[in-house]
């Protein structure tokens, strides 16, 4: 399969097929997710809460993206790799958005990022795009806004918010942005501002009208949630229950001498 580019998932909108994307941030499930032709790989900062176990997406560093950027990278040679700007990575001025998107895209292989925000980043999305990086958008719930928001909550709700999260949109579009994310905004909306865009949307509890989905990868594949699962996360497969078996059952052949046998001894 050939490489996947940003002008090819422009493109997907035109020709009305629907985008699927995931997160991944190590190599070996990037390499699955490369295999079976995801063709965007999102190295999201959503790795701070699912890899790390931090509350929210706050405390991820530009080092920890570089490093999680690189091992995607490694790993995907059909995928898209995309990477998230962590916060405060281009919150502070245009010009550190351009130095810290230039890192992931140098030093992780980063083949697009993702910038939080709408109206207000518009500006840093237009400075990136301007130094020829491709910038993905990301509106509704912005978990690094998340104090403001005063938690999870869905967005675009009330004529204000819906009038704003209609602005935010058409101001990221034409700063440049190839797409972009819409967080747990209601699908209706999500609909309309599918149909203005000449971009792809790609939604996250979202509803179905948009150009594509997004979901994180732990969430689908049941890694790590003992929390309250959100309404917009389907669950694929329990690897926490298969894996906790694997190690019981290891355990168990260890303390009573089945492991290692004749056949894993030189
Ligand atoms: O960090 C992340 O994984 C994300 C997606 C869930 C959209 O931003």
């Amino acid at each position: 399969m050939k490489k996947i580019t940003v002008p090819d998932i422009v493109r997907m909108k035109v020709e009305r097929r629907k985008i699927a994307v995931l997160t991944a941030y190590n190599y070996p499930m990037a390499r699955i997710l490369d295999c079976a032709g995801i063709p965007v790989v999102l190295v999201g900062d959503s790795l701070g809460m699912v890899e790390a176990g931090y509350s929210t997406t706050l405390p991820v560093t530009m080092d920890e993206m570089v490093y999680h950027t690189r091992m995607v990278k490694k790993a995907c040679g059909v995928s898209l790799v995309l990477a998230d700007m962590p916060f405060m990575s281009y919150q502070v001025s245009p010009e550190e958005g351009m130095r810290n998107s230039g890192r992931l895209v140098k030093e992780g292989g980063a083949e697009a990022v993702k910038v939080e925000g709408g109206k207000r980043a518009a500006h840093t999305i237009r400075a990136i795009v301007d130094i020829d990086i491709p910038v993905m958008g990301h509106i509704g719930l912005t978990p690094q806004s998340i104090h403001r928001m005063g938690g999870y909550k869905v967005q675009g709700r009330g004529k204000e918010a819906r009038e704003r999260l209609l602005e935010d949109a058409r101001a990221v579009e034409a700063a440049g942005a190839f797409s972009i994310v819409l967080e747990a905004i209601p699908a209706e909306l999500a609909g309309e501002i599918t149909g203005i865009l000449k971009i792809p949307t790609i939604g996250i509890g979202a509803g179905p009208g948009c150009d594509g989905q997004v979901l994180v990868l732990n969430d689908i594949l049941g890694l790590g949630g003992e929390g309250k699962r959100p309404r917009f996360v389907k669950r694929y497969a329990n690897l926490e229950e298969v894996i906790e078996k694997a190690v019981t059952d290891y355990k168990k052949d260890v303390e009573e001498g089945r492991f290692p046998s004749e056949e894993h001894s030189y």
